[in-house]
């Protein structure tokens, strides 16, 4: 069965904890918005496409239950300040809202738009991706990320089931290790081989040849192609380019922030330095020692071979 990361019940939004993922499959039934503000900034639901639609429901959720439509969406919109797709979702929601349309129906609509949207993209992207091709990715872009199937992730289940015996080398991302438990977990589901690394061995397999693509996702894409992804991203794209290996990106639509221009333009979201010296409940760091944990960083277009969305491919730097 395909990995879902939340579903819709009508009067309330179903949503797998992430935060407890690969240990235990904890289903969270959220009834009221403001819960699901706090499961996206807590990130029990995290992936910006996935956010976008959770935020879509959470919309429905407040305003069917008779609070004020302004502070539901502004209280979404405040969670988690660089995954584009929240803002284009509940902007879109907004709008139905205004025109008296069923916000409901919108919000369904958002969460099949994407699922396709990475159908699609799953399929174009494959067409990159040589057979026996060892690829690396980073974070978590599957089928947990988004409505389904995944973004990068999903360039992989489509390279596969186009019968391409393709290998992953998994990127931890440190601090939340979205890699190592999120993505090993999909893959591991779907039999796919893959292997985890830490993320700084990334470029001595660069080096040693081991290494024939870069496939990413994104949180935000400003329209002269500036990507921001999870932290780590920027450094796999130049070593990437050093190395002569093509650096992709896979990312629908709706993370193209098309009114921003220039690196200056997106807001990267800081969290907290516990989650840089805790994992779970345990130390491993110096309790007094500060720590900086940036979520994303950005990656020039001159660092990416091409960017993949539901309509084509685009090369940003030719
Ligand atoms: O902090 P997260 O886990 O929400 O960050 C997720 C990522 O950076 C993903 O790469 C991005 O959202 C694209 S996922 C389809």
């Amino acid at each position: 069965m395909e990995v879902k990361a939340f579903y819709w019940k009508g009067n309330s939004l179903m949503l797998i904890d992430q935060r407890m993922l690969p240990e235990r499959e904890i289903w969270l039934e959220l009834r009221d918005y403001r819960a699901v503000a706090k499961a996206i900034k807590d990130m029990a639901v995290r992936g910006a496409p996935a956010i976008g639609c959770v935020a879509g429901y959470g919309f429905v959720l407040g305003v069917k239950s008779g609070e004020d439509p302004r502070v539901v969406y502004e209280t979404l919109r405040s969670t988690r300040p660089t995954a584009y797709n929240l803002f284009w979702a509940l902007d879109r929601l907004w709008k139905a809202f205004e025109e008296g349309r069923d916000i409901e129906v919108e919000a369904r609509a958002i969460e099949e738009e994407d699922y396709t949207a990475n159908r699609r993209m799953g399929e174009l992207g494959q067409g990159l991706i040589p057979k026996g091709a060892r690829v690396l990715t980073h974070c978590n872009t599957g089928a947990l990320a988004t409505a389904g199937w995944g973004t990068a992730l999903g360039v992989i289940r489509s390279a596969r089931r186009a019968g391409k015996d393709v290998f992953v080398w998994v990127d931890e991302t440190r601090p939340y290790l979205q890699g190592s438990r999120l993505t090993a977990w999909e893959l591991l589901k779907e039999g796919i081989p893959h292997k985890i690394i830490t993320d700084s061995t990334a470029g001595f397999l660069m080096r040693k040849g081991l290494v024939d693509c870069v496939l990413v996702g994104a949180d935000r894409i400003t329209r002269d192609y500036y990507v921001a992804n999870k932290i780590g991203t920027y450094s796999l794209s130049v070593l990437a380019r050093l190395h002569g290996i093509p650096f992709y990106v896979v990312a629908p639509k709706s993370t193209f922030d098309f009114n921003s221009c220039g690196e200056d333009s997106i807001n990267i979201e800081e969290r907290s330095e516990r989650e840089v010296k805790f994992i779970r409940d345990v130390l491993i760091a110096p309790e007094e020692s500060p720590a900086l944990h940036l979520a994303f960083d950005i990656t020039p277009p001159e660092n990416i071979t091409a960017i993949i969305n539901e309509e084509g491919i685009i090369k940003p730097w030719l």
